[in-house]
């Protein structure tokens, strides 16, 4: 498939901008990072802070992005700060005193003499109140990163490739459901999390599919096994189709997902679909997954669990997105997801429910159940 230069501009600047954040990203390293940028920031070379900053990264392989953030410790209004702090750190360890402030005794210097003393004074004193500073900052550093990607690792998560794959892929759709995928894929923990508990599944169906982008994910990871979609909102069908047009395992057929025929596959997912319809008749449609999966077979859910949900405003965001027609239903009724439960395990499966999406969306819940071998 041709691409046309604004994409592959997008192409070119995505991959770029994730090598640049990537270099050398380990919590540590990044803190020496930021350590040898403040360092610089601290040091009398205005003017060259920013080639030295790039040429020191690269020659001790330190992320170049860290060093330039570390040197920004001088901006204003730090630098007279730090110009007035390093000089008298530096004349203290030079000269034993400190620097004369008085006019009278700066008028009483020569002015190569007060340039030069102040430039070696500021050199040392950088090195000494400039490290200093740099432990402090590299340590924060170091020290929130890890914090940062101890709490963002929920669960299972996207490699690199797959995410810069889907981004190729979705460059094929208009404008506003591009951004939304690439957003919906970047928040939503329910792909990754699906993607793992499907691990092995050869025959897949996903009812409610919306634009595809499970099918985009599951297929590029899985290229031997079978997902067939359904979805009734002929826009979503059509984007869905453009999606997975390069991957020969996926089809997509447009109608109500509740009449779809479902074979005997040994996977059935249901992502944020069964609420809009009464919660009666999502009882039906759970029983008829049920009863259709092969044995050893494992249904995917994902739902809003009304009884943890905060203030429901996931749930009004949904009533909203159905009003204005993103997403086609008859409104948002969450069925409790105890009853959800109940009803599998009464037909013999195994169960589990996992917290499933992040802040608003933190009461969504994942239930994965598998059905007894034969
Ligand atoms: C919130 S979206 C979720 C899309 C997709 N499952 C995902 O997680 O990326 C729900 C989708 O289910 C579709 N849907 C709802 N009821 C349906 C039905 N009875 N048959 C087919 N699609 C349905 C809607 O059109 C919408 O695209």
């Amino acid at each position: 498939m041709s691409t046309s230069p604004k994409k592959g501009f997008r192409r070119r600047l995505r991959h770029w901008w994730r090598q640049v954040k990537n270099e050398q990203a380990t919590p540590r390293r990044l803190g020496l990072a930021v350590a040898v940028g403040v360092v610089l920031g601290c040091s009398p070379f205005w003017g060259l802070q920013m080639i030295l900053a790039v040429s020191l990264a690269w020659l001790f392989r330190l992320n170049k992005l860290a060093v330039l953030l570390g040197t920004q410790v001088s901006t204003p209004p730090f630098t007279p700060l730090l110009i007035v702090g390093t000089a008298q750190v530096g004349e203290l360890l030079l000269r034993g005193r400190w620097l004369p402030l008085g006019l009278a005794e700066v008028r009483a210097l020569h002015a190569s003499d007060l340039f030069a003393n102040l430039f070696f004074d500021m050199l040392l004193g950088s090195l000494v109140l400039g490290g200093a500073l740099g432990l402090v900052f590299g340590a924060a550093t170091s020290a929130l990163v890890r914090r940062h990607r101890e709490r963002k690792r929920t669960g299972p998560e996207l490699s690199d490739d797959e995410v810069d794959a889907l981004a190729d892929r979705l460059d094929r759709l208009p404008g506003q459901f591009r951004s939304y995928g690439s957003w919906k894929v970047k928040l939503d923990p329910v792909y990754p999390m699906a993607l793992a508990r499907l691990d092995g599944a050869r025959q897949v169906v996903d009812l409610g599919a919306g634009m595809g982008l499970f099918e985009a994910l599951f297929a590029a990871r899985n290229p031997s096994a079978k997902i067939r979609a359904v979805e009734w909102d002929e826009r979503k069908v059509a984007m869905a189709r453009m999606l997975v047009a390069d991957l020969p395992g996926v089809a997509i057929e447009q109608g109500d997902a509740r009449a779809a025929e479902l074979g005997t596959p040994d996977a059935i997912v249901l992502f944020d679909v069964l609420h809009y319809i009464a919660p009666a008749e999502q009882r039906r449609w759970l029983e008829r997954c049920a009863d259709a999966l092969a044995p050893g077979g494992v249904l995917v859910v994902r739902e809003l669990d009304s009884t943890a949900s905060k203030g429901n405003l996931a749930e009004r965001l949904d009533r909203w997105a159905v009003r204005w027609g993103w997403n086609r239903g008859a409104g948002v009724q969450a069925w409790p997801i105890e009853e959800m439960t109940a009803l599998l395990r009464d037909r013999g499966f195994t169960v589990e429910v996992k917290q499933a999406g992040k802040g608003i969306f933190s009461a969504n819940a994942m239930v994965t159940a598998r059905k007894a071998a034969a």
